[in-house]
């Protein structure tokens, strides 16, 4: 049993607070499994999108052979990534933009690649912003996302879940199971599983990859 999903409200004002302090407190913890996510998606190339930027702690990962736009609810976390943006050491970062992922304004297939690194398991309708995604990426290009999964069985699982309703007002959600990605996959036509594996440090974070198919499926 988990949780239910965090609204935009909560997400909005946990992550005003998060802003002055979050490249202190969350750049170094999570930085293995952002690199993993960038180095998937440079792997692709081309225009790259970022859901759920942030600060923009990504941008360091990426380089002047792609091209990033990312787009995050929150405007304090913007503000810091315009910030790092106004240093001119990220010519390949394009632009970042307020835009909810669930409903995003950018034309279907514009992008190569979608990134979310430690975002999907925050968002209100996770299974929507997939498709957005989804929507969003060129045939044959790639969804990456990155985060911390459910564990599912043992005192790992059995923490997530204690834990689940006393980190909500942070934004934070450590219960999320794999399961909603690989269903989501399932239900919709043209998404392809390609990759679930753990990355560093202890293997506590799963990158998971899906490609959209190049050849549209009978639905
Ligand atoms: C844990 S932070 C991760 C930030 C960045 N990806 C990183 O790795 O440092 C989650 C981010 O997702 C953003 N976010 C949550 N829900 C969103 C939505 N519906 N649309 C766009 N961004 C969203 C939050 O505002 C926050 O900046």
């Amino acid at each position: 049993m988990t949780t239910r999903d965090l609204d935009s409200s909560t997400v909005k004002s946990a992550y005003a607070r998060w802003a002055p302090i979050y490249d202190a407190g969350c750049g170094p913890v999570m930085v293995k499994g952002r690199r993993a996510a960038a180095s998937a998606a440079r792997a692709v190339g081309g225009r790259i999108l970022e859901v759920g930027v942030g600060t923009g702690l990504s941008f360091d990962d990426y380089d002047a052979s792609t091209e990033i736009t990312g787009i995050d609810l929150s405007a304090p976390m913007l503000a810091k990534a315009r910030e790092k943006m106004a240093s001119g050491r990220y010519p390949h970062v394009r632009d970042v933009q307020l835009m909810d992922a669930h409903s995003m304004t950018f034309a279907s297939a514009a992008f190569d690649c979608v990134v979310a690194q430690f975002v999907i398991t925050l968002v209100a309708d996770p299974e929507r912003v997939l498709s957005e995604c989804h929507r969003v990426v060129k045939p044959g290009g790639r969804i990456i996302l990155v985060n911390h999964l459910y564990s599912e069985v043992g005192l790992a699982a059995a923490v997530e879940r204690w834990a689940a309703q006393r980190t909500r007002s942070l934004g934070l959600r450590p219960e999320f199971p794999f399961a909603r990605l690989q269903a989501w996959a399932h239900a919709n036509k043209d998404a392809i599983l390609i990759e679930r594996r753990k990355v560093a440090p202890f293997g506590i974070y799963t990158l998971v990859c899906f490609e959209r198919s190049r050849q549209a499926r009978a639905a």
